[in-house]
């Protein structure tokens, strides 16, 4: 169990939808498991003026509306002991300086403070500055720390000057990039099933396996999120960030320990061997589509042109496939596919590994359909689970064989069950890099998808459809290499691409 010195914790946009949804509920968990350490302190920062009582019935609300059968009233009365509220209405710079007098000179707060952005993006650089100007972010009593979350950018320039502006107030150490996937429980078993398992390290490279694929799905629209979405599009909002760094942890080297730096030194190195993709190849390595109508659960969606907030000519992608190479010694000539999408038949995401046929087809004469490779498939969720397959041989006189998924779902019944933001926040207390992004592993992903973007920015006459509640584009498949290869939308026996569209 990780030991933590207690910290103030200041949640920017605290009344906000992050806040609301996923901080405030991660850290009543964590007060539950008894992981707060005494101290610490949570002090709520928004716009609005209210009274620390009112805040503190708001809080009730959103625990209430998290956990509708009810909490633990104990653990919410040592919660609510530690909740503060400040309030910063926009255009009051004073309210910073109320502030630093308060976490100065208030000795109910710690002086090691993580600040926490859980406001848009266009506002980081703001709120820094400010903190900044009142020397909130000088270690001089105490630790200083700033969380931002994603997209860090529109793109590589944009994400250029987003570093510079954060720098002018804070060095490297001090910032905390979420990638909340990082936090997902079987994101982090990616490492420890290359890592702990001395058996998959030799066929782990180009001379085993054919291609990896890497799927997002999920059956939700813009969810209420027209504004931004329609502006970022799918290739930014999921493969730029998310999926690029689930590609990292299969492809990476083994780091020198699982020490913060050199997890993410071995991530760099993997997104600096993608090749790049050149502007003319982009329509042979990329694809993107936008949803139109269709059913899902049984009830009829709007497609993306009809969703609120969303332009009537947008050519906003809502689905993005990408294949990439990663030029090293190990996966020389080894595709990854990346895709994701909104609107989809099935929430699912997946890491799925197909491996090359054997050498030589010794059984060719005794089947009657095509031969079966083998696959490790990592399931991220909905279930978190393992699996592999294998052929076999069917019970009986002839010699036909039969594919066997070895299923190993590790979840036991009343394994915990984890949100990604709770382990992440308390990384971020106790100062534990390993699971947030290093600048540079922002910019390298940037790198990879500019190219992409751009074409796309300029090819503003059509985008593909697809029809809400399907797996997506049929045009998606011209990005495989060979005929053999097509998406993985099931992790069950015969669950490659078997759908209708
Ligand atoms: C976010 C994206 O980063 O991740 C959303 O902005 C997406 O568009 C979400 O829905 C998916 O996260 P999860 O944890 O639900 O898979």
């Amino acid at each position: 169990m990780k030991t933590i010195t207690p910290s103030t914790l200041v949640i920017f946009g605290a009344a906000g939808n992050l806040a609301r949804l996923k901080l405030i509920p991660a850290l009543f968990r964590l007060e539950t498991a008894g992981r707060l350490p005494d101290k610490t302190m949570i002090l709520c920062a928004n716009i609005e003026e209210r009274s620390r009582e009112r805040w503190l019935d708001e809080v009730a609300n959103m625990l209430q509306a998290k956990y509708p059968l009810g909490y633990d009233a104990a653990v919410f009365e040592r919660f609510r002991a530690r909740i503060h509220y400040h309030a910063i209405p926009p255009g009051d710079d004073g309210s910073y300086l109320k502030l630093r007098e308060l976490l100065d000179t208030d000795a109910r707060f710690p002086r090691n403070v993580v600040f926490y952005m859980a406001v848009p993006p266009s506002m980081f650089p703001g709120i820094i500055d400010k903190l900044g100007d009142v020397e909130l972010l000088k270690q001089t009593h105490g630790t200083r720390r700033v969380v931002i979350e994603k997209p860090f950018g529109y793109d590589l320039l944009s994400a250029q000057s987003l570093q510079k502006s954060l720098y002018r107030h804070l060095n490297e150490p001090q910032i905390f990039r979420i990638d909340h996937y990082l936090g997902k429980g079987t994101v982090q078993n990616v490492m420890v099933f290359r890592f702990a398992n001395l058996m998959l390290e030799p066929l782990w490279n180009r001379h085993y396996i054919d291609h990896v694929q890497i799927t997002h799905a999920e059956k939700l629209g813009t969810g209420g999120r027209a504004g931004y979405y329609d502006g970022a599009g799918a290739l930014r909002d999921m493969i730029q960030s998310h999926l690029l760094q689930l590609l990292t942890l299969v492809a990476m080297e083994p780091p020198v320990s699982m020490a913060a730096e050199h997890l993410r030194d071995e991530k760099v190195k993997v997104l600096k061997s993608i090749r790049p993709i050149a502007q003319n190849a982009v329509n042979a390595h990329a694809f993107r589509a936008q949803y139109t109508s269709g059913v899902i659960d049984d009830q009829t969606v709007r497609g993306y042109l009809e969703e609120e907030g969303v332009a009537l000519d947008s050519t906003t992608e809502t689905y993005a496939g990408l294949k990439l190479f990663v030029d090293n010694w190990r996966w020389s000539g080894v595709p990854f596919y990346l895709r994701t999408g909104k609107r989809m038949a099935e929430n699912s995401s997946a890491i799925c590994i197909r491996f090359k046929n054997p050498p030589q087809d010794l059984l060719r004469q005794t089947r009657h359909a095509h031969a079966n490779p083998n696959w490790i498939m990592l399931g991220i969720q909905p279930n978190d689970c393992l699996k592999m397959e294998i052929q076999v041989k069917e019970p009986g006189l002839e010699l036909n064989t039969r594919t066997l998924s070895l299923d190993a779902t590790y979840r036991k019944q009343d394994d915990e069950d984890v949100d990604a933001y709770e382990g992440l926040l308390l990384d971020a207390l106790e100062g534990d890099h390993s699971l947030f992004l290093r600048y540079d592993e922002v910019e390298w992903a940037w790198r990879v998808v500019d190219p992409v973007l751009k074409v796309w920015s300029m090819e503003r006459e059509f985008i593909n459809t697809y029809p809400a509640g399907s797996w997506g584009p049929r045009g998606t498949y011209r990005l495989f290499d060979r005929e053999d290869q097509f998406w993985r939308h099931s992790l069950e026996v015969g669950g490659a691409d078997l759908q209708a569209y």
